[in-house]
């Protein structure tokens, strides 16, 4: 079952993989419960929830080429020059809302649904998606760090209580993956980050997928709480 907030995201990768897709809001938890009974029902039962979805800080071109001269500032010394980046004195309410919402709530209520699931049936494995900035906070994306690492807190916390009842909780962290969350970035941008990344490159969806598929096998079994890095070197 391949739920996504937009339904023919979801339709599209479920045609891949002859599955069945739904349109789910992963903020609203109602509608959680509601994609995990209908996926009871249509395939039944659940074995395995993948707590993936996720929203990034839209790209800021201005802020960006600031952060870029900063650098070049603070490797000349001149720190008086540097000008602020001003990214949590300007941040709204509702960003930082929205952030927390989609990250955290979405993966608290994607645990809790199918918990609710697997713990009469004492079996069943969880996937948190969370990110290489959980483990490494980054100042131009505080929310996105705080919900990610959040994200690893609550695995860890779930994993711990679930274990002796056949139940696996893991986090993965993601580097920077070639997909449509990084589509606004340009390519100075990209450049800057395969600078940072001891790899040199950006992980591909597959790379990442790889490790999830493993998480969520029995090559896993002795695997919970965990926090799984694929970030080619960074983190
Ligand atoms: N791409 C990266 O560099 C990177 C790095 C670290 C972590 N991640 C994490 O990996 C996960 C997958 O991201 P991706 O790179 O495949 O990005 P993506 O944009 O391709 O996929 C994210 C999906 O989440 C969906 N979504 C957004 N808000 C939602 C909501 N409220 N309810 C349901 N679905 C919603 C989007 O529609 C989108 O299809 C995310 O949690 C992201 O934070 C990505």
């Amino acid at each position: 079952m391949v739920t996504d907030l937009r339904g023919e995201t979801a339709a599209d990768v479920a045609s891949q993989i002859d599955g069945h897709s739904l349109e789910v809001d992963v903020t609203d938890s109602a509608a959680v419960d509601a994609a995990v009974a209908a996926t009871i029902a249509r395939c039944g039962g659940l074995d395995i929830m993948i707590n993936n979805a996720g929203i990034a800080p839209p790209f800021n071109q201005e802020r960006f080429q600031r952060t870029v001269t900063n650098e070049i500032l603070r490797m000349s010394g001149d720190l008086s020059s540097m000008e602020p980046l001003e990214v949590l004195s300007t941040m709204s309410n509702e960003d930082w809302d929205q952030m927390i919402r989609v990250h955290l709530y979405g993966v608290f209520y994607g645990c809790r649904a199918a918990l609710r699931h697997f713990q009469p049936r004492r079996s069943g494995v969880i996937v948190n998606i969370s990110s290489v900035l959980g483990l490494r906070p980054s100042s131009a994306a505080p929310h996105y760090s705080v919900a990610k690492a959040g994200i690893i807190a609550l695995t860890k916390s779930v994993a711990e209580e679930v274990a002796p009842f056949g139940i696996r909780v893991n986090a993965v962290c993601p580097g920077w993956v070639d997909t449509p969350l990084l589509s606004d970035f340009d390519e100075q941008a990209r450049q800057i980050i395969r600078n940072r990344v001891p790899m040199g490159r950006l992980a591909t969806a597959e790379e990442l997928a790889e490790l999830v598929r493993f998480l969520s096998g029995p090559e896993s079994s002795y695997c919970t709480g965990e926090v799984h890095s694929a970030g080619g070197g960074y983190a």
